[in-house]
């Protein structure tokens, strides 16, 4: 049934691959057969014509990725947004795009010069026509977002993709009928992921795994309950057709050579309007002021860097260069981000820099009193080691007792008014604590901008190694814990956080889940790392998806502090529903006791930890009474603590990257200890492999 529904396309006559603007083009120039090319784009142009009607365009000579009509522009109603190119090598497409959308009485919408946006390959209607999902990072600028929104008066929802291979958002992310969204999650940062968790149910996210990513699976047109794409596994095919989608594969491998298959070949030009929806956008803008040696210093790099590395987007509004070599410059930069939450962080780490707002800008510092004693409200400033001055009622104060990682509490005396770092268990109810970024300076001396480089922060910076053994040792402890498990027995495991950096966090998890761990000892640390990963996505500040440091990253440790200090425990967090995954979750929830032992490097603590020493001391003797079996994974503090509390007989597993610490711990002259060296995440995994292989059936191989 061929439906109203119309398409764009360009036939192949001039396509090839004559440059490479995308990793897919690269070593492919001029290797993509023209004859196959045409082809398979007749077949395409079948298949879409069999259920809708399809519109041509005069494919030009000199422009081989016209065929890519997606990059058209994006239609909504009447209404066009034309392209802007990002690479001059496609940017001679516009006016025949734009003579089409013309001749064919749309409204066409042209963004200013040096704002690229790369039409439908950067922005997909919600099916339903309830949003538009809009595509930043690599081809579109964040900054084009609000221009969609008002000009197709829509509410537009920004994603941010980081992964080169998906370039564009109709790589990697396809809306289809019912509400439905096929995509890959690893092409999107964890905030992106966040957003889309939000506004799509589980049921209705159909995430697809890398193997079908790359072969462009998302990249499909969907008409009602057909989707039709180059290839898909049999898994995905069966999953899609769970949901009522039919997949018909049509190979476009010779497209593929461009970084294009389906989606990209074809635009949906009939987009109705939904009349009740209107432009929203979470993008903000905000203009700073910078000034100093930004070039000697390298500070405007450094700015402009941060700002995109964490999801931002600038443009460089004034730039005042100081000619002599003492002589300072000058810059105000308008950031954009893709919501509040995200300028809040760009900014927070722009105001280490130094910036500042324009003088009409300046505003006061936002307060709000603290309501519980001990905890800051949610959205508190995280207070850094430089001098700070924050701006009450017109004047900028001093922040007294400056400490990095606290909150700015604003009290006054008899005649004055004053700003302190404090603490977060140190917070008194009725208190003012700085929230927001507005209204926050720090004062940098000029020189010290060049030592900033060595001083900034690099957690996690440790290397990795594996060592032979290993699978070996895998396989006793597999079997030693099988055993155990079965026979009603008790392991207790140490861990340190290094589990949750390497990746560990989920095996232990599964560990936990499947009755194999029958308590749980550690720090503070370990539980706010699984805590911090269930949450925001991070540990210690990198990202678990990508493996990358999130810049400013190190605040959210605080944040999940502060929030399970809210609930008072970790348990009432989980029954809050505020936790809903990881180790700390796994015990809560299958009853398996754990011991969090303070000590003096603790951040927070959160509420379960014990920070008097000698009651942490009993209660982890308590727990480890009657263990057959201790891993001890990558926590020197509380596996040598554990290890001063175990009798010989024990069975103790040392797992750590360091042999000092392995040694350590397993030469106690016993033969029931042994040490692995090894990274513990991969020690996890194996470990899983394994129970996993001893516990499928046992199938007979009949030849
Ligand atoms: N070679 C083209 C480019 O890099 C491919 C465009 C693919 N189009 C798309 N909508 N993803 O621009």
């Amino acid at each position: 049934m061929v439906s109203q529904i119309r398409f764009l396309m360009c036939a192949p006559d001039h396509y090839d691959v004559d440059y490479v603007i995308n990793p897919w083009m690269e070593g492919n120039i001029h290797k993509s057969s023209r004859d196959r090319a045409v082809e398979q784009w007749n077949k395409l142009y079948n298949v879409i014509k069999d259920h809708a009607i399809v519109d041509l365009v005069t494919p030009q000579k000199g422009w081989p990725d016209m065929v890519f009509s997606a990059n058209a522009g994006l239609v909504l109603g009447e209404n066009v947004v034309l392209s802007r190119f990002l690479h001059k090598e496609r940017q001679g497409e516009e006016p025949y795009f734009q003579q089409w959308f013309e001749n064919n009485s749309f409204k066409v919408y042209t963004l200013p010069k040096d704002l690229p946006f790369e039409g439908a390959g950067d922005a997909l209607l919600d099916r339903e026509g309830r949003w538009l999902w809009a595509g930043y990072g690599f081809r579109s600028e964040l900054d084009s977002h609000p221009y969609l929104a008002k000009w197709l008066d829509i509410e537009v929802i920004s994603l941010r993709l980081m992964d080169e291979r998906f370039y564009h958002l109709d790589t990697c992310f396809c809306p289809l009928a019912n509400g439905y969204l096929l995509y890959y999650p690893g092409a999107f940062d964890s905030y992106s992921n966040r957003v889309i968790e939000m506004r799509v149910a589980p049921e209705k996210r159909i995430a697809i795994a890398e193997a079908d990513a790359v072969n462009f699976a998302c990249n499909a047109v969907n008409i009602e309950s057909i989707v039709i794409m180059n290839k898909a596994s049999d898994s995905l095919k069966s999953r899609l057709a769970e949901v009522g989608f039919q997949v018909i594969e049509t190979p476009l491998t010779e497209f593929l050579k461009a970084g294009g298959a389906a989606k990209c070949l074809t635009l949906r030009v009939t987009e109705p309007v939904r009349e009740e929806v209107h432009a929203t956008t979470q993008v903000e803008s905000r203009i700073i002021r910078l000034e100093g040696h930004l070039l000697d210093a390298g500070l405007i790099n450094r700015a402009l860097d941060l700002i995109v590395d964490m999801g931002g987007s600038f443009q460089v509004l004034k730039f005042n260069l100081g000619e002599q070599r003492q002589s300072t410059s000058a810059a105000e930069v308008r950031v954009s981000a893709p919501s509040h939450e995200v300028m809040e962080e760009i900014i927070s780490q722009l105001i280490d820099l130094g910036a500042v707002d324009l003088p009409q800008d300046e505003r006061d510092a936002k307060l709000e009193p603290v309501l519980q004693a001990g905890v800051a409200p949610d959205d508190f400033y995280v207070s850094t080691i430089y001098p700070t001055e924050v701006r009450v009622n017109g004047q900028w104060l001093k922040v007294e007792n400056q400490r990095m990682d606290g909150a700015i509490a604003i009290s006054s005396t008899a005649n004055r008014l004053v700003a302190r770092c404090k603490i977060l268990r140190d917070l008194e109810i009725g208190e003012q604590v700085v929230v927001d970024v507005q209204g926050i300076r720090t004062i940098r001396k000029t020189e010290s901008r060049e030592q900033r480089n060595a001083q900034e922060f690099s957690f996690m910076s440790s290397g990795v190694s594996s060592e032979r053994r290993v699978e070996l040792v895998v396989e006793q402890v597999a079997w030693e814990l099988r055993k155990i498990r079965d026979a009603g027995g008790k392991v207790v495991v140490t861990a340190g956080p290094v589990v949750i950096h390497t990746g560990g966090g989920e095996h232990l998890s599964r560990l936990i889940r499947e009755g194999y761990v029958q308590g749980l000892l550690g720090g503070n640390a370990i539980a706010v790392h699984d805590i911090e990963q269930n949450m925001m996505g991070t540990s210690l500040g990198v990202d678990m998806k990508r493996g990358v440091a999130v810049r400013g990253g190190h605040r959210h440790h605080l944040k999940v502090i502060n929030a399970i200090r809210r609930f008072g425990s970790i348990t009432k967090a989980v029954d809050a529903g505020v936790i809903t995954s990881g180790v700390m979750y796994e015990c809560v929830k299958n009853d398996v006791p754990f011991v969090l032992a303070g000590s003096i490097r603790d951040d927070g603590p959160l509420p379960d930890t014990q920070m008097n020493l000698i009651l942490a001391q009993q209660e982890y003797a308590q727990i480890i009474q009657g263990a057959e079996m201790i891993l001890m994974l990558s926590s020197m503090l509380h596996s040598i603590g554990v290890g001063n509390m175990t009798p010989a007989g024990v069975k103790m597993v040392c797992v750590d990257i360091n042999p000092a610490v392995v040694t350590k711990l397993s030469d106690r002259g016993s033969i029931e200890s042994v040490g692995v060296v090894t990274d513990v995440g991969l020690f996890l995994s194996l470990l899983i492999q394994q129970l996993d292989k001893l516990t499928s059936p046992y199938v007979a191989n009949v030849g």
